[in-house]
């Protein structure tokens, strides 16, 4: 492929790469740039039990540094379904939100240090151990979420939990989205501090993950909705006890239509399998339109609905081949704010795309929304960050970015091209 690169002296860019789970195209090359995958940087480097604090190399899989603080009773503040492949170093890279935010909180937060090298080679060694550090700018929140665009996180210090003793998980069925507001509600006043994640899924969505694993659904009726509620706590029985009286209430109130509460490791995996087992049920009639959005949580599923009738309208949607799309559905960390909207396709489809698209992003923008809650911009969503910021934040990202990398070599077609690259790349 003919690049406009070839006989330029700078054309060593780089691409850096975790475990490559990322969804919006940030860890992969777009023409010649060179990746640097982190995997072999892969050591626990210490544990502190006494304060959480847990230093690791950037290429530690976040599956492998839970398991490691499991057995010293602590645990990472940030889970997802794809903990068994990403990095920490990629979670850090997009400011992975995941499972259980609501409780945790975000990175941006939990991480108290980060080493990272430059595009010019400098070592940035700040691995700070310390919770209070006011002594002049925190450089080190630029880093967190910046999706490999300034320089290479090679280690990260990170604020660790104690690990609850028990945990337990109920899953309820709704009549409508106002209600499942009602359930959230009443689930932070009556679970308050054991409250761990909330989370939403409507049915087709479900219905989908059930043509795929045919697998037996948690409740015996189906439902509009389905709300996976969990708790962390200290004490397995009183949890337990606790979150079948929430149930008992909510129901008693007709805010949910029925529920279940898990009994043992088994259910409380089969019931999140239902939730974290949707993105990759989705993609098996072939692609899904992905979008990735924070809402004020009053209107957050009316996007959905709009968006399924638009696809309705415009004789989209059906059950046939001749249909390219399978299901317009609406999942996501209700905890968050933070809607997936996923558009099952037979086929990639430029009508498909035409109805989805500006639309999605204006309907965001009406709503000071976030085109992007938690995956980021990379390539697939750098186009449309204007939805969601003015122009003097892109003009003073663009001044941070050619600060830190004034040759472009960082990740150069992902967010917004330096100028200097486009002249190249295009
Ligand atoms: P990669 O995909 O390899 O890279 C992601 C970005 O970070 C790229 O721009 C890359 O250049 C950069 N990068 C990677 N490593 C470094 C480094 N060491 N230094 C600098 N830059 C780096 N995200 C959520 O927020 N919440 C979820 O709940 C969630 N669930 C997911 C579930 C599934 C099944 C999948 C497939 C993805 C999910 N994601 C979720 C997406 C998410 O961003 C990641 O899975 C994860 O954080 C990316 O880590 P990674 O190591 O795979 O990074
Ligand atoms: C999730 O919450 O399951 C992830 O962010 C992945 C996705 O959006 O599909
Ligand atoms: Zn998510």
């Amino acid at each position: 492929m003919e690049t406009g690169c070839e006989n330029t002296e700078d054309i060593r860019t780089v691409v850096p790469q975790g475990g490559n789970t990322g969804l919006v195209g940030g860890s992969v090359p777009v023409f010649d740039e060179i990746v640097i995958n982190m995997s072999r940087m892969n050591e626990i480097r210490s544990f502190d039990e006494v304060s959480g604090t847990l230093v690791v190399d950037a290429g530690c899989i976040l599956e492998v540094v839970d398991g490691y603080l499991k057995e010293k009773n602590h645990i990472f503040p940030l889970d997802l379904g794809a903990k068994g492949s990403c990095h920490i170093g990629g979670n850090v890279a997009t400011n992975a939100g995941g499972l259980r935010l609501l409780r945790y909180g975000s990175l941006h937060g939990n991480v108290l240090g980060i080493e990272a090298v430059l595009p010019d080679g400098t070592v940035v060694d700040d691995l700070s151990k310390l919770r209070k550090n006011n002594t002049g700018y925190d450089l080190k929140q630029l880093f967190i979420g910046a999706e490999g665009t300034i320089g290479i996180i090679t280690g990260i210090s990170v604020l660790c939990p104690q690990r609850s003793k028990a945990t337990n998980v109920a899953f309820f069925g709704l009549e409508s989205f106002e209600k499942v507001q009602l359930a959230f509600k009443e689930a932070k006043g009556q679970l308050s501090e054991i409250l761990s994640a909330f989370e939403l899924m409507d049915s087709q969505s479900q219905d989908l993950v059930h043509r795929v694993t045919k697998n037996k659904r948690p409740l015996e009726g189906e439902y509009p909705f389905y709300c996976l509620v969990e708790t962390s706590g200290s004490n397995f029985d009183h949890d337990q006890e606790k979150l079948s009286n929430f149930l008992e209430h909510v129901m008693e109130k007709e805010i949910v239509l029925d529920g279940a509460v898990s009994e043992n490791e088994t259910q409380i995996k089969a019931f999140w399998s239902w939730r974290e087992g949707i993105p990759e049920c989705l993609g098996h009639w072939g692609g899904v339109y992905k979008y990735d959005l924070s809402i004020p949580l009053k209107e957050l599923y009316l996007l959905v609905e709009e968006t399924r009738a638009k696809m309705e309208k415009a004789g989209l949607i059906g059950d046939t081949n001749e249909h390219p799309v399978v299901g317009v559905v609406g999942y996501g960390h209700m905890g968050d704010s933070n809607l997936h909207l996923n558009v099952a396709t037979r086929r990639y489809d430029k009508k498909v795309e035409k109805e989805l698209e500006p639309f999605v992003y204006e309907w965001i923008a009406k709503r000071n929304g976030s085109i992007s809650a938690e995956h980021g911009l990379g390539l697939a969503k750098k186009n449309y960050i204007g939805y969601s910021r003015s122009d003097t934040i892109i003009a003073l990202m663009k001044q941070i970015k050619n600060l830190y990398d004034p040759n472009g070599i960082m990740n150069p077609y992902k967010w917004f091209f330096s100028e200097k690259r486009i002249v190249y790349a295009i």
